[in-house]
């Protein structure tokens, strides 16, 4: 199909064509014509198939119609973090820059005065976390009767950093009568519920299983002994197909941890957490972009929705707790028809966040071996996992290690943005929020959208290194290898063209 028939205007068409976007992507064919009508939507698509505009390049044209009045948003669009919520305002100028909309992004940790002002101004489309999009509705600078579209991107993220009674409260805030987009990557019921109580008789745009890794995204799995995780690390990092690389950790004590070490062994890498203040927050993200900074460790912050054109590597350096955010976090390569590889390293340890991985995306992931790092996964723990070692019944020894309690459940970490900034203890179960309790929820989760990662995580970082080594291709090559072979997806370098 072509993008001229979708029932887009010239002045969207055109904006698209400078884009050098040839043809809608399935989510885009879906989604547009029934935005187009003023209809309620349900999209989801995996990670890089361009939701963003599925939403925006409609929202432009439905927008064409009026005029921004001051303080009376009319329309509105909710982003778990802030530099989501960034980077579609840069979504809006790219497709919108043949038409005058105004608009204005509410996000915490940036003067409140300048937003003031922009609301005043009188915006078409506002884009918000929404811990400060509450704070300026407070401050009586936001009139909702004029809201016609809500967009609510990256549901599942709220969910998990604690803002859907935000979220809910923002809804029930605006005029019945709007039409709400709602888009995700990954569908659960939970987010069926949400879709459920905040869309009316909506379309569903569904293009993918609802939990599919990005289908350009080769991905593998190595294990390593807890003590051997750096070192492993470095080796991938100098693997000559390595262009460029985000490395997620669980939290955000251990971003920073490695981020030194990374350094102290050479490596061009910075750190991106939500303790960060803001301005070095936007900086650090630019400067990966552009590019600057070669590897960037971070928490889930950086797990949702980012576009980081020509990212050649995704490495979980520790393995995500929430089965969803694997494919999140893997989905920020191998985007927009690129390939993209990633590499998780696992702890025998982390065997059960392994299996509910497997189990969510219904397949294996391939494992590699590092030569002289590889580790086996210790039976109690493939027990634990519900899994057989080498056929064997796992035998009922000793239990394997732990650093850290790792036996807290999703639902209990969610509630952790009741908990004082930048805590990593393990939150209580967060209560329905009843109308007096509003604001302390309001406030708690404000400060949450700090909290990227408010989920107690497994294990504590590791200090320190050795010096490092002058780790030639040889070397870097065996560190992919599977029994002396190179996986056939990482001998390839990564090509921005690649299709
Ligand atoms: N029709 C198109 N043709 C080519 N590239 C496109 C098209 N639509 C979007 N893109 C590009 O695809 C990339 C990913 O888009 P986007 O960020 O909207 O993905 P997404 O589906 O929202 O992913 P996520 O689930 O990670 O949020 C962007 O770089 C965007 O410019
Ligand atoms: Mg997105």
């Amino acid at each position: 199909m072509r993008f001229e028939e979708l029932g887009l205007s010239p002045e969207v068409l055109r904006a698209v064509a400078d884009a050098g976007y040839i043809e809608p992507t399935p989510i885009q064919e879906k989604a547009i014509p029934v935005a187009l009508q003023g209809r309620d939507l349900l999209g989801i698509a995996q990670t890089g198939t361009g939701k963003t505009a599925a939403f925006t390049l409609p929202m432009i044209d439905i927008l064409m119609g009026g005029k921004a009045k001051a303080r009376m948003p009319r329309s509105l669009i909710l982003a778990p973090t802030r530099e989501l919520a960034t980077q579609t305002a840069e979504n809006f100028e790219i497709y919108g820059k043949y038409h005058p909309l105004t608009m204005a992004l509410l996000i915490g940790g940036v003067s409140i005065a300048e937003q003031e002002r922009a609301l005043n101004r009188g915006v078409d489309v506002l884009i918000a976390t929404p811990g400060r999009f509450l704070d300026l509705h407070e401050r009586g600078k936001i009139l909702l009767v004029g809201v016609k579209i809500l967009v609510i991107d990256e549901a599942d993220r709220m969910l998990d950093m604690g803002f859907i009674p935000d979220v809910e409260r923002i809804v029930r805030m605006l005029p019945p009568l709007r039409q709400t987009l709602f888009f995700a990557a990954t569908m659960s019921a939970e987010i069926r519920r949400l879709a459920d109580a905040f869309l009316q008789n909506p379309k569903e745009a569904s293009v993918d299983p609802p939990a599919s890794p990005a289908e350009m995204v080769s991905h593998v799995l190595t294990m390593v002994s807890p003590r051997d995780k750096q070192k492993a690390l470095r080796r991938l990092l100098d693997g000559d197909l390595v262009k460029n690389g985000l490395i997620f950790c669980n939290r955000k004590r251990e971003v920073d941890a490695l981020n030194r070490s990374l350094k102290s062994h050479g490596f061009e890498s910075a750190g991106l957490h939500g303790d960060m203040p803001q301005p070095a927050r936007t900086a650090t993200l630019e400067a990966f972009k552009r590019g600057e900074v070669r590897f960037l460790v971070a928490t889930d912050v950086a797990g949702r929705g980012l576009d980081i054109y020509g990212l050649s590597h995704v490495f979980n350096f520790d393995v995500p707790t929430h089965a969803e955010d694997y494919i999140h976090r893997i989905g920020r390569t191998g985007r927009a028809g690129h390939r993209g590889r990633a590499i998780t390293l696992a702890t025998p340890d982390d065997a059960k966040f392994v299996a509910a991985i497997k189990r969510l995306i219904g397949r294996e992931i391939p494992s590699i071996e590092i030569a002289g790092l590889t580790a086996r996964p210790s039976a109690t723990a493939a027990a634990a996992a519900g899994e057989e070692v080498g056929g064997a019944p796992a035998p009922a020894k000793r239990a394997a290690s732990r650093r850290g309690g790792r036996s807290r459940s999703r639902r209990a970490a969610r509630g952790a943005d009741a908990a004082p900034k930048g805590a990593d203890a393990a939150p209580a179960k967060r209560a329905p929020c009843a109308a007096e309790d509003q604001d302390q929820h309001r406030q708690a989760a404000a400060a949450a959208e700090d909290r990227d990662q408010p989920r107690k995580a497994a294990r504590g970082g590791e200090k320190g290194g050795r010096p490092r080594k002058n780790a030639g291709a040889a070397e870097a090559s065996s560190a992919f290898g599977v029994g002396g072979q190179v996986p056939a997806f990482l001998r390839r370098p990564a090509q921005p063209s690649e299709k």
